[in-house]
């Protein structure tokens, strides 16, 4: 028996999905992408729990403990179905692609979907009406999703992701990415270009282009590169912030740097993920450059945007680090200045590269050790390059309240530092000049001028 008491009357025809991402962006833009095809398919999303039919998690196969945050919430959905056994979970994205029907044991989990067969959502759940489980996890190489206007589900409406191409064909050894989103592929500038468009028309203010390695973009009929693209997407909303994510130090040409320099509205950030500063480690983990080639990166990127905000991505304790590897990550990090980073313990994932052919041999504690290093290092520099920022006037997009208090708003410098300052008239979505008067290293206060 459904439960209908807690709807209301007139929509007591329209099943509701609830949907949970986990990961990267890309993830999160595929929710959205998830969350049309749905609506198409005549469900409405709801955002509570237990007031859905349906419950979609978007899942993360990126390291282990991504993946055991999913299995603590398969246990939180299995107290759902006990109370409400009608409700139906589907388990989709990377860990349905990586683990396949062994989902299908646990008992909570009804449908599979892996990353590129989304379309099929609507046939598998219709088929489990009748008690059946279902499962596609077919990777393709041509689906980009490019026809499907994804719904926004983080309702700022200021900032949005567009993905430009899906899938990867580097073969890091330590990552799981190309299991589970099979080969890369390019989706057409006319539908970016398209979907930009129409989220300028809906009062959006700034678009993140989406890729695991945008620099190798390539739309063939055209022969058209990622500058080209990025440049298009420049002029086609000459009123919006235009960013993109991730760049591959192998691939970041110099090409890319002269558009961002030449078009105003392309933020001056990149995110350059480095994972480590030996070259020794570097080639175990099949990066394709050199620790002198990604500084060589670097060192143009200051030389051609000489203001641009630079992150990373940083990995301790890969196979076979030294102490001596550690520290020279530890001194790339100094010399590259970051002005962010993300940064994990390496996590080994079944049937990578480095799962095969190398030993996780930096013992567990002695990675947290380099990991807890690699942190204090990092939050030394992003404080720096705040207190680089003290008594100058920056331009703050605002995006939301602040978390503490809703007469601050909080946004991002075009370099993609946080910035808190009091609300006065301003609204989100505005561009707001702001003195920067204290920092931390986390974030930049300021006081809006008039
Ligand atoms: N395409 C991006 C990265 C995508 S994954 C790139 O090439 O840089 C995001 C980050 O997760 C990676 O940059 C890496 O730092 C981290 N990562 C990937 N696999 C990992 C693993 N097995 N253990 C720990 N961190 C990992
Ligand atoms: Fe993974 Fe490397 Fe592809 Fe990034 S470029 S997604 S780290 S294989
Ligand atoms: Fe995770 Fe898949 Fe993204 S493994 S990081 S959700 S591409």
């Amino acid at each position: 028996m459904k439960i209908d008491y807690i709807r209301p009357v007139f929509d007591k025809t329209t099943p509701r999905f609830y949907i949970e991402t986990y990961g990267c962006q890309m993830n999160v833009n595929d929710s959205e992408v998830v969350a049309s095809i749905m609506q198409k398919a005549g469900y409405s999303i709801t955002k509570e729990l237990n007031d859905s039919d349906i419950i979609l998690i978007n899942t993360c196969s990126i390291r282990e403990n991504a993946e055991q945050r999913v299995w603590g919430r398969l246990d939180v959905f299995r107290q759902e179905k006990k109370k409400r056994p009608e409700v139906r979970v589907a388990l989709i994205g990377c860990m349905a692609e990586r683990l396949k029907d062994k989902l299908l044991e646990n008992q909570v989990v009804d449908i599979v979907v892996g990353p590129d067969a989304y379309r099929d959502l609507p046939k598998l759940l219709a088929e489990t009406e009748s008690g059946q489980k279902g499962i596609n996890v077919l990777l393709s190489r041509e689906e980009t999703y490019s026809d499907i206007s994804p719904v926004r589900l983080d309702k700022n409406g200021v900032t949005a992701f567009v993905s430009i191409m899906r899938g990867c064909n580097n073969v890091c050894a330590f990552c799981v990415v190309p299991f589970t989103r099979g080969t890369e592929r390019s989706r057409s500038p006319q539908t970016i270009v398209g979907e930009v468009e129409e989220l300028r028309d809906k009062g959006y203010k700034e678009v993140t282009l989406l890729g695991q390695n945008v620099d190798s973009y390539l739309w063939k009929p055209e022969n058209l590169n990622f500058a080209q693209l990025l440049e298009q997407v420049a002029l086609a909303v000459p009123q919006m912030r235009v960013r993109f994510s991730t760049s591959h130090p192998k691939d970041m040409s110099d090409e890319v740097l002269v558009t961002m320099a030449r078009h105003a509205n392309i933020c001056n950030y990149i995110h350059l993920p480095v994972q480590s500063g030996s070259t020794e480690v570097l080639k175990r983990m099949n990066r394709k450059y050199t620790r002198e080639e990604y500084l060589e990166r670097i060192k143009k990127i200051r030389e051609i945007i000489p203001d641009c905000g630079i992150s990373t991505d940083i990995i301790a304790g890969f196979c076979g680090e030294t102490i001596e590897d550690h520290k020279a990550t530890l001194s790339l990090m100094a010399t590259a200045a970051y002005d962010f980073a993300y940064m994990f313990n390496y996590s080994e994932r079944p049937n990578t590269k480095a799962a095969r052919h190398f030993a996780d041999d930096v013992p567990e504690h002695e990675k947290t050790e380099r990991l807890n290093e690699i942190i204090a290092l990092q939050n030394r520099l992003s404080l720096e390059s705040h207190r680089n920022e003290l008594g100058k006037t920056v331009e703050v997009l605002a995006e939301a309240y602040s978390k503490r208090s809703d007469k601050d708003l909080c946004g991002r410098t075009a370099q993609n530092k946080m910035v808190i300052f009091p609300r006065k008239n301003y609204r989100i979505g505005d561009t707001v000049l702001v003195k920067i008067v204290s920092c931390t290293s986390a974030t930049l206060k300021g006081e809006a001028l008039d």
